[in-house]
């Protein structure tokens, strides 16, 4: 802004500096010009006097007739310019002076020649223009002398000059005036962003809360409907401060009267029964800590799959229950599958089949018909759960994730004018590695009965598109991101998931050196100990078997650490059904009990696994105590962990070490991004993270506190909801097209 400016103002200040110079060269130049003007009409004037009076004189010199001499001569006098008027004669003598010729005046001072003559005298401090004219009568010579007095020319130069300078002085002022406006034009302009700057800081420094900052909520989607009412799709959903207000704001306004409906596989509550007492659990998935916040701004209904002990004691007659428990804003509608219909759906195709072929883990993937036609079977149960539950024609349906991947067309069935989004919440490989996979044709189409299909990364959409293109009949539109197949287009976009901000977890949290001293004590640590933590489900596509390596490797490498340092890795046990998980938790717990062996002694023990679920806010507490958080996932679609720790860290410390393979390392960039398949690199990144100075850490950390706070889970809801709109909006014109021309 101050650089904009500039430039006007250096020009204003050039022209100002160019006015003084020409009213200094001009101020003489017109003293002269003046000076030649009035002696010219000084001049003039003599002449037309001589012309006037000269035949009359020469009659009244033939008479001798000196009083009529005197009279003409005291006539011309009379003229306010002319100060006397005289005759010199053939011997030099002044005859017929009128009365105010100056005593000093004697002939000799008048040039004697055929022609007029005219100089310049001094007469008392004054000066007079003498004008000398002939006059000849029988043979004799004589010299009409007109005496004029110069004194006005200098009052006019006087005037003249002064008029230049005062013309000059307006224009400069004038120039001054508009560079001075011009500038508080823009001055105010640069202040008013800067102070809407600084609101933005301010605001996003106290997030918003649900009644808060309304108006200024309602404005920007004021803005954004007269966008899309225009046409222009091009919603920059940078302009708006994502929170839960802003998403219900946006829905209301963008999909008014819209229902919003969620299948999932996951619950985001689970009942279950402990020694006769039902408690609730949720579960560790990215999936739902990323879900939940955006259905309790929304409201809706959220279908999943009832998998707790507890969960049929707990609904109501329509399988339903209010949730959050305790203070309920949406319906759970859960659908209950068998455990030979979970066997092969859940355990088989989807954990069996689908996961590894998506993770670049190295597992294989394993696809039986039987597992795919259970597959089928529940997909088909939710999606007519889906038209049981709507009460609109067109609701906003949010598919997630690979259980259902046929979900889409057969919702499109049942309800053809829905809206449904369906999120990719896991990588989507290369077409050659989804060529593997038996019904690879048949996932396609079923993805693309989506109205819009969202990846974590644009890397993945395009392994999408690469895909669809391989294998199935579809036009493709990369310029719009979109794929026309069997008459219905899909839009296919990267939305980043996130976490809410603030996290629900981070309320009634101790302040971070109390979280540090109450972990190191329940842990049974020494105060000073340096603590590193991994947190997430017992996964072979996490990197923990990885991590612990890199940790043993350091201490081979830097033996200082022995006993200074802690690795605590929390592990939530998951699909354990499955070889893969299981083996990966034998193999884990031997290489923590062979790394202990060989550092620690009866009391240090540098790898600590814990092996159980632990709730939100005890993870949170484990992120405030740590001094490293390590996410080494060998591939994973965003790693929500990664945001959590950043988010959990109000006091702008902590260092987080994070794989490159995972979604998160295209945005945490201030993280230390580390390739987990490298030991040493890893180990290396962890003894810079412990000895990394608290500037460094701080810098760092407050950058990926920004990036997480703005590009939160109300930003990756809000801008699906508002894709959904205008392609809602381009259904609608579609449709009356489409009618006007069946007329
Ligand atoms: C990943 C998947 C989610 C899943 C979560 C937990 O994040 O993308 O869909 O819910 O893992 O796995 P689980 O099998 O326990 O639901």
């Amino acid at each position: 802004m101050l650089l904009r400016m500039a430039r006007p103002i250096q020009y204003l200040g050039i022209g100002f500096v160019v006015i003084v110079i020409l009213g200094l060269a001009i101020a003489p130049f017109s003293k002269r010009l003046i000076e030649q003007w009035s002696r010219s009409d000084v001049e003039a004037r003599s002449r037309l006097v001589y012309n006037a009076i000269q035949n009359p004189v020469v009659r009244a010199i033939a008479d001798g007739d000196a009083s009529r001499m005197s009279s003409i001569f005291e006539g011309v006098a009379l003229d306010e310019r002319i100060l006397a008027v005289g005759l010199c004669d053939d011997g030099g003598r002044l005859l017929y002076p009128t009365r105010l010729m100056p005593a000093t005046f004697t002939c000799d001072k008048v040039a004697r020649s055929e022609a007029e003559s005219f100089a310049t005298i001094i007469n008392d401090g004054r000066r007079i223009m003498v004008g000398a004219f002939p006059i000849v009568e029988r043979n004799q010579k004589a010299y009409l002398v007109i005496l004029t007095d110069l004194s006005f020319i200098d009052a006019r130069s006087g005037e003249a000059q002064a008029f230049v300078v005062i013309a000059l002085a307006g224009v400069a002022i004038a120039v001054a005036g508009v560079a001075a406006i011009f500038v508080i034009v823009l001055l105010r302009g640069w202040m008013g962003s800067l102070r809407r700057a600084i609101e933005d800081v301010r605001s996003g420094a106290l997030p918003s809360t649900a009644s808060g900052n309304k108006s200024s909520i309602d404005g920007q989607i004021k803005k954004l409907l007269s966008e899309i009412e225009l046409g222009r799709e091009t919603i920059r959903s940078e302009q708006i401060e994502w929170s839960p207000a802003a998403l219900q704001k946006l829905l209301h306004k963008l999909l008014p009267g819209a229902e919003v409906l969620v299948v999932s596989n996951r619950e985001p509550y689970i009942h279950n029964c402990n020694d006769g007492k039902i408690s609730v659990q949720t579960p560790a998935s990215g999936l739902v800590s990323a879900l939940e916040p955006v259905i309790r701004a929304c409201g809706g209904t959220w279908i999943a799959h009832g998998s707790g002990g507890a969960d049929r004691e707990t609904v109501d007659r329509d399988d339903k229950i209010g949730v959050p428990p305790g203070d309920p804003s949406y319906a759970l509608r859960r659908i209950w599958i068998t455990e030979e219909e979970q066997d092969g759906y859940y355990y088989g195709l989807a954990n069996e089949g689908l996961w590894p072929l998506c993770h670049i883990a190295f597992v294989r993937p394993q696809f039986r018909e039987a597992d795919w036609r259970f597959y089928e079977t529940i997909n088909e149960r939710f999606a007519d759960a889906v038209a049981q539950e709507a009460k609109t024609e067109n609701p906003i349906v949010l598919v997630q994730d690979y259980h259902f991947a046929l979900a889409p067309r057969m919702i499109r069935q049942r309800l053809p004018k829905a809206t449904i989004i369906t999120f990719w919440h896991i990588p989507w490989p290369n077409a050659e590695t989804f060529s593997i996979c038996p019904w690879k044709e048949r996932i396609i189409e079923g993805l693309l009965g989506s109205t819009i299909l969202g990846f974590h990364t644009q890397f993945h959409c395009n392994n999408f598109f690469e895909t669809v293109d391989r294998f199935v009949e579809s036009r493709i539109d990369r310029e719009h991101a979109s794929v026309a197949s069997g008459g219905h287009e899909t839009l296919v976009r990267a939305y980043p998931i996130s976490i809410e901000w603030p996290p629900k977890a981070l309320v009634g949290q101790p302040p971070i050196d109390e979280c540090r001293r109450q972990v190191r004590q329940s842990l049974g640590l020494a105060a000073d100990t340096r603590l590193a933590v991994g947190i997430e489900r017992f996964d072979y596509t996490k990197g923990i078997l990885d991590r612990m390596r890199a940790v043993d490797d350091l201490l081979i490498r830097v033996p200082a650490w022995r006993r200074r340092f802690t690795f605590v890795q929390v592990a939530a046990p998951t699909r354990s059904k499955l070889s893969s998980y299981s083996n990966l938790q034998n193999e884990a717990v031997a290489l923590a009990e062979d790394i202990n062996a060989r550092h620690g002694d009866g009391a240090y023990q540098p790898i600590r696994l814990l092996v159980r679920h632990h709730e939100a806010e005890e993870v949170f507490k484990l992120f405030r105590a740590a001094d490293v958080c390590i996410v080494s996932s060998l591939h994973d679609g965003m790693n929500l962990v990664a945001k959590e720790f950043v988010a959990a860290r109000d006091d702008d410390d902590g260092v987080l070490v994070l794989s490159s393979f995972t979604g998160a390392a295209r945005e945490l960039s201030e993280a230390l991004i580390v390739n987990p398949y490298n030991t040493l690199e890893m180990s290396s990144a962890l003894d810079v993270a412990l000895q990394m100075p608290a500037s460094e850490r701080q810098e760092r950390m407050r950058l990926m506190r920004l990036q997480v706070r703005e590009r939160n889970v109300y930003r990756w809801a809000g801008r699906m909801l508002i894709d959904a709109a205008a392609s809602r909006q381009r259904r609608r014109i579609l449709d009356i097209s489409e009618a006007n021309h069946a007329r």
